[in-house]
C-alpha cells in the first residue's frame, strides 16, 4: 500500500479552515470540493493514458488523452458524495458509482447497503472518495469489494486519516498494491471514533444531522 500526503500550503490553509468548528456548512461544502480538486490533482498522477495525433496550427505533433477503459470514480454515500464535483472537474470523462457502507449494528462489520458499480471491473482504474479514514473499516471493506469485482488498480482519496485507521487497511488488504492519498495525517482516533484534531463528523458537517 502507498500512501502519499499531499503537502501543499494552500491545502493546509483551506484544510485549517475546514476544521474550524465556527465554518458554516455552506463554506464547508464548498471547501471540500476545492480542497477535493488540489486531492484529485495528486491522486491521478498515474491514471492511464494513450498517445494521440493532433495537429496544432504550426504542426503536426502527438499527445494524450485519458484511456479506455474510462477511470470509475466511486464515492462512498454519504460524506464521499461531496467530494464528487471536485473530482469530476478534473475527470470529466471518467464515469460515477455508487457504494453505500454502514456498520451492521450487531456484527460490527461493515456492509454494503447499496451498489450501483459495474459487474465487471478488470483493468478499470478505480478512484475512491471517502473524506474520513478513521478506523478503515468502510474503507477496506469498499477497497475489497472493487478489488473482488476485477479492479485492478485502486486509489483511495481521503481529506484526513488517523494512524490506526492507515494500519488497519494495510493489515486488511495483505499486500494488495493500493494508493492512499491523504490531505493529512492527522494524530489519532478518540474513544468514541473520532479523528482528532479532525473535523467532526464531515457528514454532518456537509449535510447536517439527518
Ligand atoms: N467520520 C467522520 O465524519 N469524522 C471522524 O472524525 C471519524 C469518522
Amino acid at each position: 500500500m502507498r500512501v502519499h500526503v499531499a503537502d501543499h500550503p494552500l491545502i493546509t490553509h483551506k484544510l485549517t479552515v475546514l476544521r474550524d468548528v465556527d465554518t458554516p456548512s455552506p463554506v464547508f461544502r464548498a471547501l471540500v470540493e476545492e480542497l477535493m480538486t488540489l486531492l484529485a490533482y495528486e491522486g491521478t498522477r498515474g491514471v492511464r493514458v494513450e498517445p494521440i495525433d493532433i495537429v496544432t496550427p504550426v504542426s503536426p505533433t502527438t499527445g494524450v488523452r485519458i484511456a479506455d477503459p474510462k477511470p470509475l470514480i466511486v464515492p462512498i454515500l454519504r460524506a464521499g458524495l461531496g467530494m464528487l464535483e471536485g473530482m469530476v472537474k478534473l475527470l470529466p470523462s471518467a464515469e460515477v458509482g455508487f457504494l453505500g457502507m454502514a456498520r451492521n449494528e450487531e456484527t460490527l462489520e461493515p456492509t454494503t447497503y447499496a451498489e450501483r458499480l459495474p459487474d465487471d471491473l478488470s483493468d478499470r482504474q478505480c478512484f475512491v472518495l471517502d473524506p474520513m479514514l478513521a478506523t478503515g473499516g468502510s474503507l477496506a471493506a469498499a477497497i475489497e469489494f472493487l478489488l473482488k469485482r476485477g479492479a485492478t488498480d485502486v486509489t483511495a482519496i481521503c481529506i484526513l486519516a488517523a494512524p490506526e485507521g492507515l494500519a488497519f487497511v494495510e493489515e486488511q488488504l495483505h499486500g494488495q498494491d493500493v494508493t492512499i492519498v491523504l490531505g493529512a495525517l492527522d494524530e489519532r482516533l478518540n474513544e468514541q471514533g473520532y479523528i482528532v484534531p479532525g473535523l467532526g463528523d464531515a457528514g454532518d458537517r456537509l449535510y447536517g444531522t439527518v
